[in-house]
């Protein structure tokens, strides 16, 4: 329940608690091996890989620390709703593991839940499509990827029971979100059902902990309005439901959950989830922000080690763990 604050857990201290000390992150490792194919070795920017394969930038690296970066944020989903019967998607589909369902998973990243969906359901096939490949020596069989663009025109033959995207943020202007949500829409079986997640830029908090004039609370400022500039906006977790029903589609939900940063939550379930974000967010922050900044910061574009500065700051404050900050997703 979004609007219900967390409960703090006033016995903890940050600094001193060894079990969730953030000195074992390494945030500043980085591993970029080429393997020959162009698309593999992407395009090298500010020391991160991008990728190759679409003629129009994508904001966010494709590299080992990015791919890191999704699986915390992954499994802090997974921590959040370890509780229901699926924890892998809400619609409510695939109630037996022996379904049979097609599956698309949009901008599949790293590949985790397009593998964890196909080793639920082993008679359904999934379909992961990204523009670079996704990190993966072995797939469930009935799991395929695929390397493309999901704006071109869509030749699969079949159609699709759910169709699942995640942390797409950021990667559309409007016009491609209307195409994409139209080709979802003219490919999707009647009765079949989309599946959209997505995370808000702005850190909050609810017992003003979190002081205005912090670097966390400047952050989602900062990027909604690079992405504003950008024509890509950043904050499509307030929009896209609506988008969604201006398509056509009917029987829309939403669901809005708070992703603590740090485990200050007294929940055990909600402290490791705050704890595993802390991680996504270490290794994640900088491949969220330096394209944004290094081409839309102002007042003009910020240079590559403003960006490192700015995360240091953002860093510094997550690890001294004194805000009960959280974000929307
Ligand atoms: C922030 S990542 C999210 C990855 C994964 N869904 C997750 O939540 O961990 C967004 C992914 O979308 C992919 N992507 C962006 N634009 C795309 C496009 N036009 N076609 C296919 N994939 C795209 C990116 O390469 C990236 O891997």
């Amino acid at each position: 329940m979004a609007d219900e604050p967390i409960a703090v857990d006033g016995d903890y201290h940050y600094e001193s608690d060894s079990a969730y000390s953030p000195d074992e992150f390494d945030w500043q490792s980085t591993d970029t091996t080429s393997i020959g194919s162009s698309i593999y070795q992407g395009l090298i920017s500010n020391g991160r890989r991008y990728q190759s394969l679409r003629n129009k930038e994508y904001i966010i690296p494709s590299d080992e620390l990015q791919f890191e970066t999704y699986e915390a944020g992954h499994l802090v989903d997974m921590i959040l709703n370890y509780h229901k019967e699926n924890p892998l998607f809400s619609s409510p589909i695939g109630k037996n593991p022996d379904d049979s369902m097609n599956i698309l998973d949009i901008g599949t990243g790293k590949g985790t839940w397009a593998m964890d969906v196909a080793d639920r359901y082993p008679n359904s096939t999934v379909r992961g499509v990204d523009l670079y490949p996704p990190p993966v020596v072995w797939t469930p069989p009935n799991c395929v990827f695929e390397v493309d663009d999901i704006l071109e025109e869509w030749t699969w033959r079949e159609e699709f029971d759910l169709i699942h995207m995640a942390n797409m943020i950021g990667s559309f202007d409007s016009s491609e979100w209307t195409n994409l949500y139209q080709q979802c829409y003219n490919k999707l079986k009647p009765g079949g059902w989309l599946e959209q997640f997505e995370i808000g830029p702005f850190v909050e908090s609810d017992d003003g902990s979190l002081p205005p004039d912090s670097a966390l609370a400047s952050w989602g400022r900062i990027i909604k309005e690079c992405g504003e500039r950008a024509g890509r906006c950043c904050e499509i977790v307030s929009t896209m439901s609506s988008s969604i029903r201006e398509m056509g589609f009917v029987d829309v939900h939403e669901r809005v959950y708070k992703w603590p940063i740090g485990p200050w939550p007294k929940d055990e379930r909600i402290k490791e989830a705050g704890f595993i974000n802390v991680r996504h967010w270490m290794s994640g922050m900088e491949g969220w922000c330096m394209w944004l900044l290094t081409n839309y910061g102002t007042p003009k574009p910020w240079t590559k080690e403003e960006v490192y500065v700015f995360c240091a700051e953002v860093r510094n404050e997550i690890r001294q763990g004194r805000y009960h900050c959280y974000h929307k997703a």
